[in-house]
């Protein structure tokens, strides 16, 4: 399909070592077979029973994608990415804007295959997205949260210069989350540009609710 039918597949962003194209259906199978096993599901996905962890995982992982463009709406949008570092894929960074008409507030997941972690890619994919977030989509904030023990999911985003906000406690394992919030005058303050470039954006701006800026 074209980006003339469907303009955000066309946003492209680039940091020093990664390279971030939104997700196509065409890309799911290999996806699937790269998910590690420890990345968090959502707690509300379905469980199939007679499916195993595995292929549950990738099922949800195929749905997820579907929903995502198929309830797209400027008052809630998600948009997946497909990470690939000198042309090998090594993970997914999501970005999302659940509430996106009213509080201008994203927020964001990601995984990385277990080779590629640890070495600054799960801190410059995220610095990717909110750098599309602040910069042409003009977001207000950026929210993220994890479980308290999640060392390199929180390192990133301190690294960034969110701040913790306050806890939680997810109802259906009874682990605690911590929540995490970077503000628009934060990022911008900080001249933290990352290396980030961000391609593609403008025929986009329309599904996002955002005019362009002439
Ligand atoms: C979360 C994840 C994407 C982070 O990516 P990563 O490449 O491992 O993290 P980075 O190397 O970019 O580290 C980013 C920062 O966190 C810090 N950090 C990373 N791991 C850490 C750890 N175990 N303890 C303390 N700090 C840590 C780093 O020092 C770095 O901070 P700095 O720039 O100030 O040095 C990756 O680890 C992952 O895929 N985890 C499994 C899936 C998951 O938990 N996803 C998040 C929940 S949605």
């Amino acid at each position: 399909m074209g980006t003339d039918v469907w303009p955000v597949h066309g946003i492209h962003l680039r940091t020093a070592d990664l390279d971030l194209q939104v997700m196509t259906e065409g890309e799911l199978g290999v996806l699937a077979a790269a998910l590690p096993d420890d990345v968090e599901m959502n707690p509300h996905a379905t469980r199939y029973a007679g499916l195993d962890d595995r292929a549950n995982r990738r099922a949800v992982l195929a749905q997820g994608y579907w929903r995502a463009l198929g309830l797209w709406s400027p008052d809630d949008w998600a948009l997946p990415f497909v990470v690939r570092s000198r042309g090998e894929l090594v993970g997914v960074q999501w970005l999302e804007g659940p509430d996106w008409r009213s509080d201008r507030t994203v927020d964001s997941s990601s995984w990385l295959v277990t080779s590629a972690r640890g070495r600054g890619l799960g801190k410059q994919m995220r610095a990717a997205v909110l750098a599309l977030a602040f910069g042409p989509l003009r977001a207000e904030a950026a929210v993220s949260s994890a479980v308290v023990d999640n060392a390199s999911s929180l390192g990133v985003s301190r690294a960034l210069g969110y701040r913790d906000t306050h806890r939680s406690v997810l109802e259906h394992s009874g682990e605690t989350l911590q929540h995490v919030r970077l503000d628009r005058a934060r990022w911008i303050g900080s001249g933290q540009s990352h290396g980030v470039v961000v391609d593609g954006v403008a025929p986009a701006l329309p599904l996002f609710g955002v005019e362009a800026v002439a």
